[in-house]
């Protein structure tokens, strides 16, 4: 038998959280035959949520689960833990400045990138869901020097599948025939969602998405802002956060990068950025990568148009006032 992974959930308590253990601790993220451990974490205001959360998965009686920690205790949170799924930060209420929430979640991040530096099983594998997503992973990088910045990442998985959805639903085709589109950039709403790669697969073979779609209009426009506002939407809907994708989204994320993307697929994710495609290097950007081995890999060599360019500049240019602000909320 397998030995059980041990995987870190920040923020337990919260929406993202209740619907994320569950498809953890049936096998979702890590596999079918892969026993799992959930150490769950959040702040003392939601301890008795947690164990409401904890008395929930007894109760489930999950077979691949062979235990479950739940705490306010960011040490014994972060102990022997093989993947740290970061869900917990500080949302911004309303006549807040983003300086404010910035600094809030700077704090957070700085001080459970030493718990987990310091607590974590070696190689652990990191991805960051709390908004600011990307930015909330760098001071996570910045403050954890002895993990690979490798191991580093955050959640764009949501929006890629997005994405996918909304081509998908456009071609009247199904999700699983559609792929390779890219979100590049922040996860926010300049993050830049590109179908000039994404292909369908159809009865006489593979087919560019931008053959198809043949709707240039629509995929210049429509498409991305749909794509960039859906979170928006969704609050608006159901007056909660997209909990349900966004914990679908991160058990994609891990599951690809631990056991790998398929053939002639590639997937996105925030990553360290090396200055692929003219990103600014030392930001955590979104970028398509294959995976393979436990390692993500960027694509290289896809052509960027002058209109894809520009987008990738301007979501390029807010990650960098992002990591600005971030610092200046440090010092
Ligand atoms: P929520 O407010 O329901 O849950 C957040 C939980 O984090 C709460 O239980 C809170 O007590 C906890 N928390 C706060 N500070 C903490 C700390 N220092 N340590 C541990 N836990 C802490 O929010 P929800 O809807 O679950 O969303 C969580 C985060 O994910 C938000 O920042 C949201 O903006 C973000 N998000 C990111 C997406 C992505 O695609 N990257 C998609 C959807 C949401």
């Amino acid at each position: 038998a397998k030995e059980p992974v041990r995987v870190l959930v920040t923020g337990a308590a919260g929406q993202i959280g209740y619907a994320l253990v569950p498809m953890i601790a049936r096998g979702v993220m890590l596999g079918a035959d892969q026993p799992v451990i959930l150490n769950m974490l959040d702040i003392p205001p939601a301890a008795e949520a947690l164990n409401g959360v904890k008395m929930e998965l007894v109760d489930a009686a999950f077979p691949l689960l062979k235990g479950v920690v739940a705490t306010t205790d960011a040490v014994e949170a972060c102990t022997g833990v093989n993947v740290a799924v970061m869900v917990g930060g500080f949302p911004r209420k309303e006549g807040m400045e983003r300086k404010d929430v910035m600094s809030k979640n700077v704090s957070i991040y700085k001080s459970q990138a030493s718990a987990l530096e310091q607590h974590a099983a070696p190689n652990c594998k990191v991805l960051v869901v709390a908004n600011p997503a990307n930015t909330n992973a760098l001071i996570l990088k910045e403050f954890a020097p002895s993990i690979p910045a490798k191991n580093i990442t955050c959640l764009t998985r949501l929006d890629h599948n997005r994405a996918l959805g909304q081509i998908s639903e456009k071609l009247n085709v199904q999700v699983s025939d559609v792929k390779n589109v890219i979100i590049w950039g922040n996860h926010s709403s300049t993050q830049y969602p590109d179908v000039n790669h994404a292909t369908v697969m159809t009865p006489s073979g593979e087919k560019p998405v931008r053959e198809l779609v043949k709707d240039d209009a629509w995929l210049n426009g429509e498409f991305i802002t749909t794509v960039q506002q859906r979170g928006a939407a969704i609050i608006k809907a159901r007056k909660l956060s997209s909990a349900l994708s966004a914990a679908s989204a991160a058990c994609d994320h891990i599951r690809d990068w631990v056991l790998g993307t398929p053939e002639g697929t590639w997937v996105s994710m925030g990553v360290y950025s090396d200055g692929s495609y003219n990103a600014p290097a030392g930001v955590i950007y979104s970028f398509p990568v294959t995976c393979k081995n436990g390692e993500w890999t960027i694509v290289q060599g896809l052509a960027i148009d002058e209109f894809s360019r520009k987008k990738l500049d301007l979501t390029g240019v807010e990650l960098t006032e992002e990591k600005e602000l971030a610092y200046s909320c440090l010092s």
